[in-house]
């Protein structure tokens, strides 16, 4: 059977908030892996920790509050969560390209759009500023952006949402990553260019054979771009299995409540839609036991062992709490 690789391994991933003698804990012991030409989508509520969990990965959480405490992140073997800061600028942007939700913070606004490209390959590839410059015009035309030899020298604030998205996707891919981590990569975006969006991503991926992760709270963008999905709930992976698995066979509470959501907006009558109740708590608030049974205000009591993280069948994890494994 032919192996397919794996691009990145995270193992066991705790990062904390926080100084002194005072630290939350706001990912909790989060594993799962890519391999390359996949997508993984990591999908869950606001609040469950998907970005500060990516962030952690690449070294660009908050300084000196964010630090990761615990875990593996092996990128092709090699354990980024010992690496040198130096190191990390290396991988960013070169071996490990990002896009954000929204592209206008992460653009420079006082930089032509043309530069910003080309500024990722002069750090990252031994080209000259004039190859650099034609590679990032061709970079530009590769995203879709009409008449890129003009659009080279145009300002952020000169395109629109979407385009300055394609700008970023861009610069995420100018070096041809062997990973590319998406936060919300269309969130911003109105939806008919939302599709684009990601129909370009997974073109380029198609095209490159990178791996992505693809964090998203909406799992109608999970089954029409991942491979696997990772379902978080207050910092931890409460069910992980493929796309096909997740949908057709969900065993977590969490899981279900999710899909039934996504279900439901599908339904003509949205005043009867089936929302979750309650909120996920603040991380200052979580409990060692089940988090989705604290939500659904079991006694606190009760709540005191963690649930164990289980294979259920082959390639199915879940956390198997009495209660919301069904
Ligand atoms: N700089 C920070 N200091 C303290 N807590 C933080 C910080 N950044 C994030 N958190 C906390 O970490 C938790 C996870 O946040 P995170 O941004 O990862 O959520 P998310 O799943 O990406 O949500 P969203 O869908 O809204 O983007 C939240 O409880 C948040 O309040
Ligand atoms: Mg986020």
């Amino acid at each position: 059977m032919c192996q397919v690789s794996k691009v990145l391994e995270v193992k066991n991933l705790i990062t904390e908030f926080g100084s002194g003698s005072q630290w939350l804990r706001a990912v909790d012991g989060v594993s799962f892996s890519v391999s390359e030409g996949k997508t993984l989508g990591v999908v869950g509520e606001s609040g469950c920790g998907k970005s500060v969990t990516c962030m952690s990965l690449i070294d660009l959480l908050p300084k000196p509050m964010g630090v990761v405490k615990g875990g593996e992140v092996l990128f092709k073997g090699v354990d980024l969560a010992k690496a040198s800061a130096k190191e990390m600028y290396q991988y960013r942007g070169g071996d490990i390209g990002v896009i954000f939700q929204e592209p206008m913070t992460a653009l420079n606004p006082v930089h032509k759009v043309g530069r910003q490209v080309a500024e990722v390959l002069l750090l990252h590839t031994k080209m000259s500023k004039q190859e650099a410059r034609v590679e990032a015009i061709e970079m530009l035309k590769k995203v879709g952006i009409p008449a890129p030899e003009k659009r080279v020298d145009e300002y952020p604030h000169q395109l629109s949402g979407g385009m300055r998205q394609r700008v970023m996707i861009a610069i995420a891919l100018a070096c041809k990553p062997d990973l590319l981590i998406a936060d919300e990569p269309t969130t911003a975006l109105d939806v008919t260019v939302q599709a684009e969006i990601l129909d370009l991503i997974n073109d380029l991926q198609k095209e490159m054979g990178m791996a992505v992760i693809m964090i998203t709270h909406d799992l109608g963008v999970i089954a029409e771009t991942c491979d696997e999905v990772v379902v978080m709930y207050a910092g931890r992976v409460v069910e992980k299995g493929t796309v096909k698995t997740i949908f057709k066979n969900p065993k977590h509470a969490y899981t279900k409540a999710l899909i039934k959501s996504i279900l439901s907006l599908e339904t003509p009558n949205k005043a009867t839609l089936p929302t979750i109740p309650g909120t996920v708590s603040s991380i200052a608030n979580f409990v060692e036991g089940c988090r989705f049974c604290q939500r659904m205000e079991v006694d606190v009591s009760e709540l005191t062992v963690r649930p164990k993280f289980e294979e259920v069948e082959p390639g199915h994890w879940v956390e198997t709490c009495p209660r919301c494994y069904q």
